[in-house]
């Protein structure tokens, strides 16, 4: 549905009515104000903020926590969702509709339209039509592409996990453990990581799945401090916080390369014990054998409780993004 005072993503000091497409396009002020809503949604789960809009799911790729918090985060708001989850069969794109017709027809059905979708620039190209016909419905990228994505949603909801557990987002030792090649959740937090002061993330991959330079680039432009790795063993007693990423293997480029890299990193018991005690171990998840499931039960194993955090986190952007005050 139409409003008047839309303008695109671009380091906005609010997010009333913007899309959400990338995660570099967010500035402190918006982060700490959106903290501080999802802490009181985490202790006052329902309102009615969202009453009378109606926000569109449109999924082109799997997906369980990002859909169901989405989903949860209007219900609970008192707002109404219309959702396609496998967008690609049940939709006309099946017929052979472009995305951005697609988008146009919901965009006069719905007040935000949450995307998931196959290609890097989905989103962007989704806003970019609306912008064209002068559209306003904010497009929210819920992960959209691979080695060029993002995941802004994901990794909003990995730095408030941080300040959560942590109590601070700066002075911190990250290492990533994963597939960085594939990995729009990766690109998406360490460019968010780069907002604050002091922070230096070590990245452990294998070389066939290393974070893309553009990324590199971000950081240095930044000035935030990254060590590349192979394998964890000079950076785990120091981190602050681990983060685990599964091997993407529908995004591999040869199908041979899953069955060379599909045990080459995993994190172990006897590896968390050289951890310090007040470290944090994250995943975004899916878990599919990179953590040991003996893991889980100790205190540093925080990816359930991020998984949990993803709804407060959303229902604070959907308000941000869908009312004015
Ligand atoms: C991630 C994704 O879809 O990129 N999942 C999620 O949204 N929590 C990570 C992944 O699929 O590995």
């Amino acid at each position: 549905m139409a409003s008047a005072s839309h303008s695109p993503s671009k380091s906005s000091s609010t997010l009333f009515q913007q899309s959400i497409l990338r995660s570099q396009d967010l500035i402190i002020p918006v982060l700490e104000a959106l903290f501080r809503k999802a802490d009181h949604y985490t202790v006052h789960p329902q309102n009615t903020r969202l009453q009378n809009k109606v926000v569109a799911m449109l999924f082109f790729e799997p997906s369980t926590r990002t859909r169901f918090s989405f989903e949860t985060a209007v219900y609970q708001l008192g707002g109404k969702c219309i959702s396609t989850e496998n967008a690609g069969t049940f939709s006309s794109v099946a017929k052979g509709e472009t995305l951005t017709d697609m988008i146009r027809v919901v965009s006069s059905y719905a007040d935000a339209i949450v995307l998931r979708h196959t290609q890097d620039n989905a989103a962007q190209e989704a806003h970019d039509r609306l912008c064209k016909e002068s559209i306003h419905t904010p497009i929210i990228n819920a992960g959209c592409g691979g080695f060029a994505g993002e995941h802004p949603t994901q990794s909003l909801t990995d730095v408030y996990t941080i300040r959560k557990e942590l109590g601070r987002l700066n002075n911190l030792n990250i290492v990533m453990l994963g597939d960085h090649a594939n990995s729009r959740v990766v690109r998406s937090l360490a460019c968010l990581l780069s907002r604050y002061e002091n922070n230096v993330i070590h990245f452990v991959a294998p070389p066939e799945l290393s974070i893309g330079k553009d990324i590199l680039m971000f950081l240095d432009k930044n000035d935030t401090p990254y060590t590349l790795h192979t394998t964890p063993d000079q950076v785990l007693s120091d981190a602050d916080v681990v983060y685990v990423t599964r091997l993407q293997r529908e995004r591999l480029a040869r199908p041979d390369l899953y069955e060379k890299l599909k045990d080459s990193y995993r994190l172990t018991t006897d590896m968390v014990r050289r951890m310090k005690s007040s470290a944090r171990i994250m995943h975004p998840l899916p878990r599919v054998t990179e953590i040991e499931t003996t893991i889980d039960v100790l205190p540093q194993a925080a990816y359930f409780r991020q998984s949990d955090n993803g709804v407060p986190v959303r229902k604070a952007l959907l308000d941000m993004v869908l009312t004015d005050s």
